[in-house]
């Protein structure tokens, strides 16, 4: 197993290491790991292309080193503790041997339904253990998982599946979130409609709804189970093999799907949670976030469980039944780890501290905080009532793209800065770049984000785009991976990450493309054009603002605005849906027909004080009818 740094004086001098001997350092922590081939080369790349290879020739497959290495020590510790929506059902306990057991079950139903390795396998499915149980499955077998968000819409899932040309669908009858039931079925099987490469449909029934199966393509998960038994061999994979493909939003208004693959991003994932959370054998670790997401991946599922330890799940919402539930939950099963989301921590700020107060959160060691800047206010209130001024906060910057965590404290170990991501983990080299592309040396400085140096678990291509994965990631700066964060690193050398500086908001955690969000409200048959901007949000961080375009003629009231967000919602799903719609009758360009979201950021922000320069506009009276009326 991955050993944990203990001390800051270790941090540094592991980090010298990693810095003057990448290969060697790496190398020694894979060699934790079991393998059925040792590794070849170690690494091996070139930014250019881009090429990257960890652990070149080396055969292993993940879940024995997830599953069945811990087997003779840890058999009947818990691996996944899941809490369901509902408080009154019971939380389920699934130790170690079971998930073993579950998830070779889980891959002798795929192999029964045509998946084998090289597949690409989608799953849409809720917050319960199957869905673990299933992303382990594919990996037993050597079939590359896509795991879709079950916010997403219909559409936003065909696109998913066909542009990975998916065989088999895992999906549910349904899911339990908060108030709400989701027929996730239903919304597979209009998806499914125009999705030819899919052949078989297995269906896991969560919430016993009418569904239709279709005769040849959908099975019950439950009767497939029964067919099978629980052994199956791990698949003999290479470690440059792909183990998923997640797909994110970019700057145009196709998805990306980031793949990564299955040597690097195991000992990566590993040694990052490890070191950031400083997990200990018997704590119980719980990340709220959802597997769709890359921190689910990473954190709730294969980090977590490379190393041993008790991953809680969540099915439900923070608010549900109440503004407490997070906070019973940590009381419930006596949390010690708690890893969220700085938008989740913003919405319990703003409800009665008594709901915080009632629960007894004296397990609580180390929390964690992901997805977007956290703004001080929400840092300290962290701090304060939930951490009682004796957590560390991880504030934990990382990206789809990177697989695992970049720039964080490690728990108690490095030096905390109330919204620093702080100090790079051992093994990464950022930099900051300045306008021209130079690298900006020393301390107290901006930059744009990037990484001089490969790093194992980072992202290898996109999905049947090679090309865009170069020119999103590599072009910009010659020989660098860029981020498109910007950043400020302190007089100590310390770095706080300031936000994207590309076309990509972050609302909520959730990255969206405003081209993606543009594309979707321009389907609206009476809207010309759009423009989305983010504005500062209490909650969400960023919110959604939308300047459209009308055609003359039609009303331009709250139905119209109804009218906007279902199309939203219909073509990505209702976390893309604006905050603000603001009808306008032009849009700020340029002569070359650019949009200036410089001055629709402004406006939406409220602040007309100074827009800057208007004159290369086209229609500079444009701006001003736009002040007006804004929302
Ligand atoms: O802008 C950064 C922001 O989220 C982006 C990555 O989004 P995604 O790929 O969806 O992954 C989110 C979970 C890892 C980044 O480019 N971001 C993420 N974490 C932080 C952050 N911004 C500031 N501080 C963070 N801790």
């Amino acid at each position: 197993m991955i050993q944990k740094i203990n001390s800051f004086e270790e941090y540094q001098s592991e980090y010298a290491k990693s810095v003057a001997n990448p290969e060697e350092f790496w190398a020694e922590h894979a060699q934790t790991f079991q393998w059925k081939k040792q590794w070849d080369k170690t690494l091996e790349w070139n930014f250019e292309e881009p090429k990257i290879e960890w652990f070149k020739g080396g055969k292993l497959n993940i879940t024995e080193n997830c599953l069945d290495r811990h087997l003779e020590e840890r058999g009947d510790k818990t691996a996944i503790l899941w809490e369901p929506n509902d408080p009154s059902e019971s939380a389920i306990h699934i130790t170690y041997k079971e998930l073993h057991e579950r998830v070779c079950q889980f891959a002798n139903v795929l192999k029964n339904n045509g998946g084998k390795k090289g597949d690409r396998i989608c799953l849409y499915m809720p917050m319960v253990p199957e869905l673990a149980i299933a992303v382990l499955a594919c990996a037993r077998i050597g079939a590359i998982h896509s795991v879709v968000f079950a916010g997403f819409s219909a559409k936003a899932l065909a696109d998913r599946i066909n542009d990975a040309k998916c065989n088999i669908l895992l999906t549910s009858d349904g899911g339990f979130r908060g108030a709400k039931t989701i027929n996730l079925k239903s919304i597979a099987d209009e998806a499914l409609e125009n999705c030819s490469s899919i052949q078989k449909s297995i269906v896991l029934k969560r919430i016993n709804s009418e569904v239709t199966m279709k005769e040849g393509r959908d099975v019950w998960l439950h009767d497939e189970l029964a067919k099978v038994d629980v052994n199956c061999k791990a698949e003999e994979m290479d470690a440059e093999d792909p183990l998923f493909i997640l797909y994110t939003s970019g700057s145009t208004g196709q998805p990306k799907g980031v793949q990564h693959t299955i040597g690097g991003y195991m000992v990566y994932t590993e040694y990052s949670f490890r070191n950031v959370f400083q997990y200990e054998e018997n704590d119980v670790y719980w990340c709220t976030a959802d597997i769709g997401w890359v921190t689910g991946h990473s954190y709730i599922v294969y980090g977590p469980l490379l190393a041993g330890a008790t991953t809680v799940m969540f099915e439900g919402v923070p608010t549900y039944p109440d503004a407490g539930r997070f906070w019973e939950v940590v009381e419930k099963h006596k949390i010690n780890a708690f890893y969220t989301a700085p938008t989740a921590i913003r919405a319990l700020q703003a409800c009665d501290i008594g709901f915080v107060n009632k629960y007894d959160l004296s397990s609580l060691k180390v929390l964690g905080s992901v997805g977007e800047p956290i703004n001080v206010e929400a840092w300290e209130w962290y701090n304060k009532h939930i951490g009682k001024n004796n957590c560390p906060i991880v504030d934990t910057w990382w990206q789809t793209e990177t697989g695992g965590i970049m720039i964080s404290p490690l728990a108690g170990i490095t030096p905390l800065k109330p919204t620093y991501a702080t100090l790079p983990l051992p093994g990464i080299q950022p930099c900051l770049v300045d306008a021209d592309g130079n690298e900006t040396e020393g301390n107290d400085v901006v930059g744009n984000l990037c990484i001089k140096f490969p790093w194992p678990s980072m992202l290898r291509t996109l999905w049947g785009d090679h090309e865009r994965c170069r020119q999103t990631y590599f072009a910009t700066y010659s020989g660098k991976y860029f981020t498109g964060d910007g950043c400020k690193r302190d007089e100590n050398g310390m770095y706080r990450i300031t936000g994207r500086v590309d076309d990509v908001i972050n609302v909520s955690g959730h990255r969206m493309g405003t081209a993606e969000v543009e594309n979707a409200i321009n389907e609206h048959e009476a809207v010309i054009e759009s423009a989305i901007v983010g504005y500062p949000h209490d909650i969400k961080g960023q919110g959604i603002y939308a300047y459209c375009i009308m055609e003359t003629g039609k009303a331009v009231d709250d139905k119209t605005r109804t009218e906007i967000l279902a199309k939203v919602t219909d073509i990505i799903g209702p976390i893309a849906k604006p905050d603000k719609i603001q009808f306008v009758s032009g849009l700020p360009k340029t002569r070359s027909g650019k949009i200036m979201r410089r001055i629709l950021r402004k406006i939406a922000e409220g602040d007309t004080s100074n827009l800057g320069d208007t004159s290369t506009l086209l229609d500079p009276s444009v701006v001003e009818e736009i002040k007006i009326g804004a929302l």
